[in-house]
């Protein structure tokens, strides 16, 4: 019934995969697409695809890692794209929270993904942190089509986004006290909402701080359909067909 479009497993976060896997199960997740954003992760993530059917990946370099990603890196990239089930490339971006000192070498990494994605025709799943304009002038220069992943801007953000084709990916932020998200999500598009944990981050309330999990979509999808007034279940139907139009699950 569910579809986590954002989330990370990786043995460093979670002791026991099967375990999770199974509890996904019992929690209605139809679908988990796992995020590989390292060259570490990547490796790990491709294995758990083969392994667990409920997984599909997305794999690319996160902005965090732009002073070390090499050309060599990116070709290690292309040609893992080919293989089955994986649906896209991320999670890709900027992020100038901590620092903008690289902010060219983040755009160029940025860009060389985008460039790929265009060519291939993948969808990209965006990490966009305290970077929303240069983020925005950079998706315009690109025919590419994706999520913005724990979108948490502004209305008018979010229908630039709308805009240009990109699905707002809401996860446990919109449970928080104290999230202006609400109301954005009132106004947008159901046709623009895909459900996302980024989990082991970013549990929704009452398990805030906690380590998150995909089990927990049905709180994420409670809370928007209660926003949406619409039935939980019509919610939970809608935002899986947004993600199915955006990933190839067939792959
Ligand atoms: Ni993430």
């Amino acid at each position: 019934m569910f579809i986590d479009t954002h989330c990370h497993l990786s043995r460093e976060d979670y002791a026991d995969i099967d375990k999770i896997i199974e509890y996904n199960k019992k929690a209605d997740v139809d679908k988990i697409v796992v995020s590989g954003c390292s060259r570490e992760s990547i490796d790990e993530v491709m294995n758990f695809k083969d392994k667990y059917d409920m997984v599909y990946v997305t794999i690319g370099y996160h902005p965090e890692y732009a002073d070390n990603v090499r050309e060599k890196d990116l070709d290690y990239l292309k040609d893992l794209l080919s293989e089955k089930k994986v649906v896209g490339i991320g999670e890709i971006g900027l992020d100038y929270h901590y620092t903008k000192d690289n902010k060219d070498k983040q755009i160029w990494l940025f860009e060389e993904q985008l460039k790929i994605a265009e060519s291939l025709n993948l969808p990209v799943v965006i990490h966009s942190r305290d970077a929303t304009m240069d983020t925005i002038n950079t998706l315009k220069k690109y025919n590419v089509r994706g999520i913005i992943h724990c979108f948490s801007g502004s209305l008018e953000t979010a229908n630039i986004y709308i805009k240009m084709r990109f699905m707002l990916g809401i996860g446990g932020v919109v449970t928080f006290k104290n999230s202006k998200l609400k109301e954005v999500v009132e106004k947008i598009p159901l046709e623009s909402i895909v459900l996302e944990t980024d989990s082991p981050y970013l549990a929704p309330v009452p398990y805030r701080g906690k380590i998150n999990s995909s089990k927990y979509l049905d709180i994420i999808c409670r809370f928007i359909s209660n926003l949406k007034n619409i039935s939980y279940e019509e919610l939970a139907e809608i935002t899986s067909k947004n993600a199915s139009r955006l990933f190839d699950f067939n792959k």
